[in-house]
């Protein structure tokens, strides 16, 4: 049997054949929205049942129930807001029971939120409970504070998916990766999330997990990410390069998650967890400060965060990983739970330092990187 979504049905709120006719006729003659990039690519999920048992942006009771308790009203754990925010002035062009066609930058038509209500939310106890910090260093309390100051709820209905991207043929929904893992004959999947290039502890984690289970689901996180972030069209190449040549290709897929990065830790890394379920995934991996930023969270919180629910209530189960790096000494890849020797034995490098070398046009040692990726990402930072 394969793992159930989140609240057991995958929604679809995709609109096809007349009715789809009918409603983008009358969006002709509704008020509309332009939305955010990662207002699209969350109306994008919730059509396609990736933010099941979400049907459209959360209404008031939903907001503060996941606000304060990290639940949906109905109990279900449900950890990040799904908003859709305008600001005030915008706001009194509605009112409950309107239908409000959505648009991307771009002006094209994507769908319809039937508006149930609009309300009022507070910005920093929302960053205090989801990102933990109203520093607005912090990308997410940043996103937060620029949005407006009302929020529409409501079901949505999808018209149109966004426009394509580059990497689409490697996009696939929920109801697809569910096919994919059932024609593959696989019970035991486990997903990575990652808005990185793959470094080899990355590989290290992945391939640790994938000698208990079926498969791997490479998922990639492909919405909006903050600038200084590696760019999805390197991180493409840099994920297409390893698999060629490293990975077993009849046990990966790679697909990519639409998803915009919250960089909210601990409570993103429940989301991601759930959200991969309905995908059809059994295992998530959650690593070291896993979707962190800065220095807001602690090391291992976002492992910890999963004792605040059961085992039943999330019933993806968390693989989690301590920090990975290659020991001179056991001359392999290692965490303290396998490694008895100390740091100098241990090849570590931080982000920065990466940074640098790779600027200079240095590899980083392959022990860190694979000499492909760091190839890529010298060619890229030369560009
Ligand atoms: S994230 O924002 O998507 O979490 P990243 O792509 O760096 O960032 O991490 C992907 C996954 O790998 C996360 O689960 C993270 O915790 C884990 N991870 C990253 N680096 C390490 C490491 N050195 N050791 C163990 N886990 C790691």
């Amino acid at each position: 049997m394969p793992i159930k979504p989140h609240g057991g049905v995958l929604v679809n709120r995709m609109v096809t054949g007349s009715e789809r006719d009918k409603l983008i006729q009358k969006c002709g003659n509704m008020e509309r929205i332009k939305l955010t990039p990662r207002e699209v690519s969350d109306l994008d999920m919730v059509a396609v049942g990736a933010f099941s048992p979400l049907y459209g942006f959360m209404s008031q009771a939903e907001y503060l129930s996941v606000v304060e308790y990290g639940r949906l009203p109905r109990g279900f754990p449900w950890t990040i807001p799904i908003t859709l925010g305008v600001d005030k002035k915008r706001a009194e062009a509605f009112k409950a029971g309107d239908d409000i066609a959505l648009y991307d930058q771009q002006d094209n038509l994507l769908g319809v939120l039937h508006l149930h209500e609009k309300y009022l939310f507070d910005k920093e106890k929302e960053a205090r409970q989801v990102l933990r910090t109203t520093d607005t260093a912090h990308p997410g309390v940043k996103y937060l504070m620029d949005m407006g100051e009302v929020l529409l709820g409501g079901p949505i209905s999808l018209v149109n998916r966004p426009p394509a991207g580059p990497f689409d043929k490697y996009k696939l929904d929920p109801a697809e990766t569910r096919v994919l893992f059932k024609e593959k004959g696989w019970s035991r999947i486990v997903a990575f999330q990652t808005r990185n290039p793959i470094h080899r502890a990355h590989e290290y984690i992945q391939k640790c997990a994938l000698e208990t289970v079926n498969g791997l689901l490479l998922h990639p996180l492909m919405g909006a990410t903050k600038s200084d972030d590696i760019p999805a069209e390197i991180r493409m190449e840099c994920y297409k390069v390893l698999l060629e040549k490293y990975y077993p290709k009849e046990r990966v897929v790679l697909s990519i998650f639409p998803a915009a990065m919250r960089y909210a830790g601990p409570r993103e890394a429940i989301f991601h967890a759930l959200v991969r379920k309905n995908y059809g995934c059994t295992h998530f991996i959650v690593g070291r400060d896993h979707a962190g930023v800065g220095n807001y969270y602690g090391t291992y919180d976002a492992q910890l965060i999963f004792n605040s629910y059961s085992r039943e209530e999330i019933d993806i189960v968390p693989l989690c990983f301590e920090h990975a790096f290659f020991c001179k000494k056991c001359d392999e890849m290692a965490s303290n739970k396998t490694c008895p020797h100390s740091g100098d034995d241990r090849i570590s490098l931080s982000g920065t330092a990466v940074r640098k070398m790779l600027s200079e046009g240095t590899r980083p040692p392959r022990e860190f990187s694979r000499p492909e990726v760091a190839d890529i990402l010298i060619t890229a930072m030369h560009r």
